[in-house]
């Protein structure tokens, strides 16, 4: 079984509007409530693609009851510790004039010791049947990075590979343990490295050092440029497939979701990015975050190239 951790449980409320302005009212054209939050997002790709995952984390109130249900709808095992405070609601708006869009978080969720044991219990439990391990996303306030260390260690010592999505301090600490993959975007890797990543070769050289220093492979994406992943003794770049973006948030959770697919059928890392990035382009069609339909997937698989870089 895939388990998957999520220590900050979201929905994200997605708001399209014709034209974002300050200090105006606005009627949104369309609201669509869906899945946020890097490993639930994965699990909600998963169930979407008939591939169980168990989800795991903290989630409290409504917000958390309402994740919930959206996650066993599509046949995902959700077993969430029962927390204090709410479950995020983050407000995605979409502004159709540019297509742009700008996101407002929240840290809502109260998490005290005696959570941060539950958790770590019913984690232990899961690892029993787990065949690998996503987990990642912002903490809530006062968990520390360490809790990922922990996380991460507890599935490397029985062999059980783990796929971490995080940035910032979260990232940094996390790696020291050694996840078997992280997927950082642009941004993402040009904090963990130092300097901005403006060019293929920069990703690159970021992903081999990564690669060389941590011993994990890193699957980095670049938006509508594609990915590139840096794996032992060889490297791909994926091109994004052409087509209409109505919502990129998640997309990258979807690669997450491929991987994770892979390393659960004991597949090479290549089937992952291929299903990974097949399933990311059908994220980007829909406005949800992380919504996609398995048609397209399907549709989009046999298109997604691995070419072999530098080539
Ligand atoms: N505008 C776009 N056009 C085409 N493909 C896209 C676009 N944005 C994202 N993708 C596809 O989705 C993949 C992941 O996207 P991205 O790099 O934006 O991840 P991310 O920043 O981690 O996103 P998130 O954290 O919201 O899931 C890209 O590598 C690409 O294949
Ligand atoms: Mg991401």
């Amino acid at each position: 079984m895939i388990v998957t951790v999520t220590p900050n449980t979201v929905i994200d409320q997605v708001l399209f509007v014709s034209k974002f302005e300050k200090n105006h009212t606005m009627r949104a054209r369309d609201v669509v409530y869906s899945m946020g939050g890097k490993p639930t997002d994965a699990s909600w790709i998963l169930g979407e693609l008939g591939i169980p995952s168990l989800a795991l984390g903290f989630a409290a109130g409504a917000v958390g009851r309402k994740s919930e249900a959206l996650l066993r709808a599509r046949g995902v095992t959700t077993d969430f510790t029962e927390v204090e405070g709410e479950s995020r609601l983050v407000t995605v708006i979409v502004d159709e004039s540019d297509h742009t869009h700008s996101t407002i978080t929240t840290s809502t969720l109260i998490v005290n010791a005696n959570h941060v044991a539950a958790l770590r219990q019913r984690y232990q439990s899961a690892l029993g049947e787990a065949t690998c391990v996503v987990l990642g996303g912002t903490l809530p306030a006062g968990v520390e990075p360490s809790l990922y260390v922990d996380l991460i260690t507890l599935a490397r010592e029985r062999n059980i590979p783990v796929v971490f999505d995080a940035s910032d301090r979260n990232l940094q600490v996390g790696l020291t343990a050694r996840p078997n993959f992280i997927k950082p975007n642009r941004d993402e890797l040009g904090a963990l490295i130092g300097h901005p990543i403006t060019t293929l070769e920069d990703a690159y050289r970021a992903g081999c050092s990564v690669l060389e220093q941590y011993g994990t492979i890193p699957v980095i994406t670049l938006g509508r440029e594609g990915g590139l992943a840096v794996l032992p003794g060889r490297a791909y770049r994926i091109p994004a497939l052409k087509g209409q973006v109505v919502n990129a948030a998640g997309a990258g959770d979807a690669v997450l979701a491929g991987l994770a697919a892979a390393l659960d059928r004991g597949q090479p890392v290549e089937e992952g990015l291929r299903l990974g990035f097949a399933a990311a382009a059908a994220v980007v069609l829909t406005p949800g975050t992380a919504d996609c339909r398995r048609a397209d997937v399907e549709r989009f698989l046999p298109q997604i190239e691995l070419i072999p870089y530098p080539g």
